[in-house]
């Protein structure tokens, strides 16, 4: 197989956690004999420093024109000053906008050997396997009016909520299908107790699960399901649910798991893919080979198995991640006693030679 791969690295920690998914990529390359051509280009603060936007023309156009997109991560304090359209968080958005990506599927399972990682009781974690699906190019993110408007004593900031029904339909199918390969569960949430758009979203969520009797839909409040995430997470199978909400509710689900430097994602929708870690660039340790290189290279894996179609690949990887933490081996954010602690490249080269071996 041969496949254009659009990788940015991105800013702060994103610079030293692609290298090590990208070794772990040629590696599998060369096992499996697939051609991964690599090309590299600059979004986020990089780009802002360089080109003096957060996606420039040249990386939007590498991106549309590649098999699937590799993303580290973006923003940094550096940066925190500029105006909202030239932060380099647009890069994301416009990346989501720009590729059609409406669906991102964000899974938090537990790794048993993490146990002691999560700050929550082993009993309650044990076993934990969910997948968020975050409707991703919808939402108050992307909803007009939005901006910030004189008023006649000071400002008024405003953002909107707007959700379609074909917008709702597409998320819900996708979870729908996701969860007929998982448990067969799904839980909407929403606030429909007080938003129409969330009132909307519940009633086709209702309509396109009637072509899916052998999967079970519950609802659940936003509010609600922020406590029982912590409460009774095991309860979770899949969750699908609007932008916002979605990136809140992800970040919690992940955290269950020991670390948020863990958990890969894929965002799909159209012909291109992107896959990336769902944590930020954590700039308070960037440089320091201190940073979890698993979420990346666990993403990773998530692009041969969505993009590329190669489970049995994807598979060795993870394998591979789970052999490592098997071993004994952390980083900083997931170390407990009687571990080993790694850098970031060395984390790399452990999961790396540990491919295959499973
Ligand atoms: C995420 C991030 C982004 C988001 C930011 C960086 C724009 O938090 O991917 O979850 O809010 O979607
Ligand atoms: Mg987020």
């Amino acid at each position: 197989m041969k496949k254009r791969i659009c990788v940015f690295a991105g800013d702060g920690i994103g610079q030293e956690i692609v290298p090590e998914a990208i070794k772990v990529l040629e590696a599998i390359g060369t096992r499996f004999d697939h051609s991964f051509e690599c090309e590299y280009a600059q979004v986020g603060g990089a780009a802002i420093d360089s080109a003096g936007i957060p996606l420039p023309s040249e990386s939007l156009a590498l991106a549309k024109d590649s098999d699937a997109v590799l993303l580290g991560a973006v923003g940094g304090p550096k940066w925190e000053g500029l105006d909202y359209e030239r932060r380099p968080e647009r890069a994301l958005l416009g990346l989501r906008e720009q590729l059609g990506l409406f669906a991102n599927l964000r899974p938090a399972k537990m790794y048993s050997a993490l146990i002691e990682a999560s700050t929550l009781k082993p009993e309650v974690i044990d076993g934990i396997d969910v997948l968020v699906v975050r409707e991703l190019t919808g939402g108050i993110y992307f909803g007009k009016p939005k901006g910030i408007e004189q008023t006649s004593t000071g400002h008024k900031g405003i953002n909107t909520e707007v959700y379609t029904t074909e917008e709702i339909t597409r998320i819900a199918e996708v979870a729908f299908q996701a969860a007929r390969k998982r448990r067969c569960l799904v839980t909407s949430i929403d606030k429909a107790n007080v938003l129409e758009s969330s009132e909307l979203w519940r009633r086709v969520v209702i309509e396109v699960h009637k072509k899916y009797p052998d999967v079970e839909l519950r609802h659940m409040y936003v509010d609600n399901c922020a406590m029982q995430l912590v409460r009774k997470p095991k309860q979770f199978d899949v969750v699908v649910t609007t932008n916002l909400f979605g990136d809140i509710l992800s970040d919690e689900a992940a955290m269950l798991t020991g670390s948020i430097g863990m958990l890969p994602s894929a965002s799909i929708g159209s012909t291109v893919g992107m896959f990336e870690p769902i944590h930020g660039s954590a700039p308070d340790i960037a440089g320091k080979n201190m940073a979890n290189p698993i979420g990346m290279i666990a993403s990773v894996a998530m692009m041969l198995n969505y993009a590329f179609d190669l489970p049995k690949e994807a598979e060795l990887i993870e394998q591979a991640i789970q052999m490592t933490l098997d071993q004994g081996f952390r980083t900083k954010d997931i170390e407990s006693e009687g571990t080993t602690l790694l850098g970031t490249m060395e984390m790399g080269d452990t999961i790396l030679q540990n491919l295959g071996r499973a």
